[in-house]
């Protein structure tokens, strides 16, 4: 029991970081929740102009996601493999709940996408470098992020069941997706409308 908190208080705590807010307040550059989407993610911060920002967004929010399963991992090395295996999973889950409902910004946080492949990577890495290339290779496609985001998300609970190791990732991969999904309603509506605008493009499909 105290493990199960400790991994769930301690994930959600780490995952609450909001990184897209800190490092465009650090730089002066504003509030992400003032432009584009308004959402704090990297996609967003991009939108602000400042690629290094957004950079540094990903990598935060993805490095705070894969940081929580790998202390989690460590932490519980001495207990037997199953529990190690929920005790990580729910640390990852949990970090990942942190960033969609972070309690410094009034539990209003972000789409998930980034912490999502940090923990993926971070608890079964072939599994979230799958997923990884699929949103590569979605978005050099279509320029869409949300989109990318969309299929990878679906994709990864396959990836999972392909080739998870004996954890419960495919249970975390389909957890984050459905809230990924549930994050991107007002995403989908615009993808439906063809009004979702490209990575680094006008703010309105051309086409
Ligand atoms: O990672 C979030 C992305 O999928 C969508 O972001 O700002 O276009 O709603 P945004």
């Amino acid at each position: 029991p105290v493990l199960i908190a400790a991994a769930v208080i301690g994930g959600y705590l780490l995952g609450s970081i909001p990184f897209g807010v800190l490092v465009m307040r650090a730089a002066g550059a504003g509030d992400p929740r003032a432009i584009g989407s308004g959402n704090i993610g990297a996609t967003n911060v991009l939108r602000s102009g400042k690629r290094g920002l957004a950079v540094l967004t990903l990598l935060g929010d993805g490095g705070k996601g894969a940081l929580a399963v790998l202390v989690a991992w460590l932490a519980t090395r001495h207990a037997v493999p199953h529990t190690q295996a929920v005790l990580t999973a729910l640390a990852g889950g949990a970090a990942f709940l942190g960033h969609l409902f972070p309690v410094w910004l009034g539990f209003k946080g972000g789409k998930g996408v980034a912490t999502f492949f940090g923990t993926l990577l971070a608890a079964a890495w072939p599994v979230g470098l799958a997923a990884g290339a699929s949103w590569i290779l979605v978005a050099a496609v279509f320029r869409i992020s949300s989109l990318a985001a969309l299929t990878s998300a679906l994709l990864a609970i396959l990836f999972a069941l392909l080739f998870g190791r004996p954890m419960p990732i495919a249970e975390l991969a389909l957890f984050m997706a459905v809230l990924i999904y549930i994050r991107h309603i007002p995403n989908i509506r615009r993808l439906i409308k063809n009004e979702e605008p490209r990575i680094g493009g006008a703010r309105k499909a051309e086409d």
